[in-house]
């Protein structure tokens, strides 16, 4: 029988997060860096180096790992590999079978059937529907609002010298922009916004009670305001998009359909936000770089993929073995988890010349890991690379002088790598209200 009580709820943490955290706790203290990394203790970039040097795939007392770009790219493309499900901690049977009673039917976009958490033949089918709302032409219907909704964001910012530039900017453009292909009406975007925030954490290995209570608190809210949504779609015929349309085909079943959109809302925004913020700090912390962009413009799209390598809104990823593999002169298990670090990936020295340096004129910057690659390999790139370059391209160019009036201030989160604030001021070139013939 199904439970959502409290006590489910805390059973459940314990065994995904609790014992993991408690396992990591004491490994960290002996300095092992993956579990420090992992639970957010010490310098990351340190650590991953500090990973690298040791190997390009290393074993741990519980998981393998690697920040070796060729090891990341093959197991993400062997299928041989599959994903990693968070539940698979090792529990005895009778405590797995209480625990997976728990909130059955909750939307976890890191948890089966959310393509994210599902192999094939199920992912393939899952992909291949969702897929539609990212086809070519559905891209390019959302490009023209991408620019139209981020000139509404410039003229209110605007009317703020001051402003937050992730809560007042970079968060509100993919909110709106998920919204839009789930068919959600503009006034629900801040409760999106607000539930992206939340469910961002459940990326992380070993989370605290709070965040993870909180996160399940809000996939309740998730599932009924989705359920309610797909359910009026229904009664009324759709609106045209290609979401409405699964929703109302049959193709997927309920929950299917809201665990996938709840995926939507999960990967698809405080990815994209860190993506908006991480470029901003590495721009204003790099004004020959952004002077190479004003001077030439045509050079916003290589300026993201360099972000998108140099500050990976992604950090990592797992698979598991199906079959023992060979890889890198080691042998994997079948069974064993591999920790991929894509953002260590990404500052390969063997791929990646001067990998510390952030160089918006890279040659081969688009060859970074930061949306995966193989069957999984990140279903919203095309959208995140176009939010991302409107959304940097039109700030810089709205506000040349725009700069931090207080230090950055990091998410705090392991996977989801980015910040909370960036306070700015602004001052525009020319005003939007005032430009023109007088
Ligand atoms: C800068 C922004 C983004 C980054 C860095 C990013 C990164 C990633 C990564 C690394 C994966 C693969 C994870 C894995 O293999 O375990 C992924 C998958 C995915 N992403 Fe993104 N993402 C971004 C934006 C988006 C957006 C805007 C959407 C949707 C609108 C989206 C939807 C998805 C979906 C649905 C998957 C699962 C694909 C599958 O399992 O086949 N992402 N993303």
């Amino acid at each position: 029988m199904a439970t959502t009580s409290r006590a489910g709820v805390w059973l459940r943490w314990a065994s995904v997060h609790g014992i993991p955290r408690t396992f990591l706790s004491i490994r960290a203290r002996r300095g092992e860096p993956l579990a420090r990394l992992i639970l957010g203790r010490g310098d990351r970039e340190a650590l991953i180096e500090e990973i690298r040097a040791a190997g390009p795939l290393l074993r741990t007392p519980v998981v393998w790992v690697s920040a070796d770009y060729e090891v990341c790219r093959t197991v993400l493309r062997d299928n041989d590999f599959g994903v990693a499900d968070p539940n698979e901690t090792g529990l005895p049977d009778a405590l797995l079978g209480l625990v997976r009673r728990v909130d059955p039917a909750l939307p976890n976009p890191v948890e089966p059937p959310a393509m994210l958490m599902t192999d094939p033949p199920q992912h393939t089918e899952f992909r291949r529907l969702v897929a539609r709302s990212f086809a070519p032409k559905s891209i390019a219907a959302l490009d023209t609002r991408i620019g139209d909704l981020t000139a509404e964001l410039l003229d209110d910012l605007d009317r703020r010298p001051e402003v937050d530039l992730i809560s007042d900017y970079a968060a509100l453009l993919p909110a709106a922009v998920i919204s839009e292909v789930l068919g959600v009406p503009a006034s629900e975007r801040t409760r999106i916004l607000g539930w992206g925030n939340t469910v961002a954490a459940l990326l992380d290995i070993g989370i605290a009670w709070r965040p993870f209570r909180a996160a399940i608190d809000d996939l309740r809210d998730v599932d009924s305001y989705l359920g309610e949504h797909f359910g009026r779609l229904r009664a009324d015929g759709g609106d045209g998009t290609p979401f409405s349309k699964l929703a109302l085909d049959g193709s997927l079943s309920g929950r299917e359909l809201t665990s996938n959109a709840a995926l939507l809302i999960g990967a698809g925004i405080e990815t994209t936000v860190n993506l908006i913020g991480n470029g901003i700090a590495a721009l204003l912390g790099h004004p020959d770089q952004l002077a190479l962009l004003r001077d030439d413009p045509g050079l916003w799209p290589s300026a993201v993929e360099e972000i998108l390598r140099y500050d990976s809104p992604v950090q990592m990823t797992a698979r598991t073995a199906h079959c023992d593999k060979e890889i890198a002169g080691s042998t994997i298990p079948k069974g064993a988890v591999v920790v991929l670090l894509l953002g260590g990936a990404n500052r390969d020295p063997q791929v990646f010349e001067r990998p510390d340096v952030f160089d918006v004129t890279r040659p081969n910057a688009r060859d970074h890991l930061a949306f995966a690659t193989g069957i999984h390999v990140c279903l919203g790139a095309a959208l995140a690379r176009i939010e991302g370059t409107t959304a940097l391209r039109e700030l810089f160019t709205r506000y040349p002088d725009l700069h931090l009036r207080a230090p950055a201030e990091p998410r705090g989160l392991v996977n989801l790598n980015g910040y909370r604030r960036l306070p700015a001021v602004l001052t525009p070139r020319v005003s939007a209200r005032t430009a023109g013939p007088r």
